[in-house]
């Protein structure tokens, strides 16, 4: 959703900081602008669409030396210059970009004067007129107007008569700092600070910052100031670029090998499971998986592998059902929270109740400085690298070996085995693109032109279809729907057309033959059938494609069988015309409930 990016330094051109701005678009975004002080006034400059719109409007002797600058993925009020950031006060004393919804945004417009001047619809511009309008002269003074804000912020802000400086806040919505030779830049995701300093600040929840020329300041709530350390850089966040790939999705997808290999790693040089003993363990009689989107499906495919596993009750819920469910919260619990990005507002909230009622907090995540991953008890690394498409590919397979991992751990240590899941990840790495995927192209310029398609499957596999279909839905926009195969003849064997393209995922031996006479039912009203995976008997489905899995042990497969289901969403969307780095309509992360 949207991003933040400042500078404050000697002069430079303003493109430094929309070159930053750039590396935000992955997070979704329907406007942009920035606004630079200078000799007591604000240059502002504002775009809606992208980017590049705003790039138009930026010579080259446009310099900044104190400026801010935003995307805006639009929540209050539609995409429209007015509403975009950097929101400037009626007065022209405070200029402010904002991520995060402040939810008594209203009742603080009612009581501000010159309120019918306020052009923006947006909670922003409210917080610039507060600002304005509360005579703010020092970091105190912000202290106490940010404190009457209820909701989530990431703030940066700049004030006329107050230059070379920039107001920083922070509360759920996640804000950095990174300072070198006398330049300051923010930004909302360190990866901002590639190629620009290999060390950074966090701030963390309810801290504020006053950013200078010699450095920055941070402070606590009562505005006592606070020593910090910075953070290394990752340094897979030097390969964030596309490379010589057309899309990030695809160079993802080829990147599932890697983040298998750094999962193997990782584990080995530091195996975090090794802290959950067996005398934790034995404390539990369920674990519960919370998440969203993909990280929910990865959570359904957990909770799988430990009832196969260690046969421990397990279940997976979609964190805003798990919020406003009133759900049961039993200490005896174990609480497993998915998320890729740690920042889905969503699974945040549902983190929060739990460890309201003192119950422990795993995060399987894949950025590590994420709010989740600091709010929780154990960290579990999904290390799959910087994930910038939209689509979640590589974050998937990597939850799921750690998901994996996590399950035979349980199993070792519960019941005295020694299953070797490290071995059991590298197969999975060797064999991770180990398909005939030549019939790809084809089942793509066939689906590309449906408008609906179907995805079948039992157990684990019927996770796998339902993943596949949610990749189809997001960015080849056909609506796809999963069903167990056993369901099809429940009702939507009914929806069966001539040339209807089912995906039929089949990878347990034991069960295989009940999915093609499922999907055969559907084959002789019209279907064509993908088959992924299946054994001698999968001509009992009569396939019109089918792409063989390779021959390892089946609870590995979810990792493998996901990604032709990857692939031809990816070449539809293309074939389609469409960027599927950024489909229409969503984020990358959720940060918003
Ligand atoms: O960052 P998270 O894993 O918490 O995100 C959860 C979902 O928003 C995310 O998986 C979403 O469904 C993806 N676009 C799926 O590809």
């Amino acid at each position: 959703m949207c991003g933040i990016v400042g500078f404050l330094g000697d002069k430079i051109q303003a493109k430094f900081l929309v070159e930053k701005l750039k590396k935000l678009e992955y997070r979704g975004y329907d406007s942009a602008g920035i606004a630079n002080l200078e000799y007591g006034k604000f240059d502002v400059c504002k775009a809606v669409g992208k980017i590049a719109n705003l790039e138009e409007q930026i010579s080259d002797d446009f310099e900044i030396n104190c400026a801010i600058a935003h995307t805006r993925w639009a929540t209050h009020g539609k995409p429209s210059k007015d509403n975009a950031h950097p929101h400037v006060s009626v007065d022209k004393s405070w200029a402010v970009v904002h991520n995060g919804i402040i939810e008594n945004y209203l009742d603080i417009k009612n009581q501000l004067n010159r309120k019918e001047e306020i052009k923006s619809e947006t909670d922003t511009a409210v917080v610039a007129e507060l600002l304005a309008q509360s005579n703010v002269k020092s970091v105190h003074d912000f202290i106490s107007v940010c404190k009457q804000l209820v909701g989530s912020f990431a703030l940066a802000c700049l004030n006329s008569k107050l230059n070379n400086k920039i107001f920083l806040a922070r509360r759920k919505s996640p804000l950095y700092v990174a300072f070198k030779n006398g330049q300051s830049l923010i930004a909302s995701d360190p990866i901002c600070f590639c190629n620009f300093s290999d060390e950074y600040f966090v701030m963390n929840n309810d801290e504020f910052a006053v950013v200078e020329t010699d450095g920055v300041c941070f402070f606590n709530q009562k505005g006592e100031k606070i020593e910090k350390f910075t953070t290394k850089l990752d340094e897979i966040f030097e390969e964030s670029g596309k490379g010589e790939y057309p899309h990030f999705m695809l160079k993802e997808i080829q990147e599932e090998k890697s983040g298998l290999r750094r999962i193997v790693k990782s584990y080995t040089d530091n195996n975090v499971l090794n802290k959950f003993d067996k005398e934790f363990l034995e404390k539990y009689d369920a674990v519960e998986f919370i998440a969203c989107g993909t990280a929910y499906h990865a959570g359904l495919m957990g909770a799988r592998y430990i009832e196969k596993c260690v046969k421990i009750k397990s279940y997976a819920t979609i964190a805003s059902e798990f919020i406003y469910m009133n759900p049961i919260i039993n200490p005896k619990t174990l609480y497993v929270f998915v998320s890729q990005s740690g920042e889905t507002a969503d699974t945040l909230r549902a983190m929060e109740l739990v460890k309201a009622q003192n119950c422990a907090t795993i995060a399987v995540t894949n950025v590590l400085y994420s709010t989740l991953a600091k709010s929780v008890d154990f960290v579990l690394p999904v290390c799959a690298g910087p994930e910038i498409a939209v689509a979640s590919t590589k974050a998937y397979v990597c939850q799921l070996a750690v998901l994996y991992m996590f399950a035979r751990h349980i199993q070792n240590k519960l019941q005295n085995e020694n299953v070797d899941y490290l071995s059991d990840i590298k197969i999975v790495e060797e064999n991770i693109f180990n398909f005939d995927d030549s019939c790809l192209e084809e089942i793509a310029d066939e689906l590309k032109n449906q408008t609906n398609s179907i995805y079948i499957g039992k157990d684990l596999d019927y996770i796998t279809a339902t993943e596949g279909c949610l990749k189809l839905k997001e960015i080849a926009y056909i609506f796809a729907s999963s069903y167990p195969s056993g369901e099809l003849k429940h009702g939507f064997l009914a929806l069966i057309e001539e040339g209807t393209i089912m995906f039929v995922l089949a990878n347990s031996k034991e069960i295989n033959t009940k999915t093609y006479n499922a999907g055969h039912e559907a084959v002789s009203r019209g279907a064509r059938a993908v088959l992924i995976g299946g054994n001698e008997d999968a001509e009992i489905l009569k396939p019109t494609w089918h792409i063989k899995m390779p021959n390892i042990n089946e609870l590995l497969l979810p990792m493998i069988s996901v990604v032709p289901l990857q692939k031809i969403a990816y070449l539809v969307s293309v074939k389609k015309g469409i960027n599927p780095d950024q489909p229409r309509n969503l984020a990358k992360s959720v940060t918003v409930e």
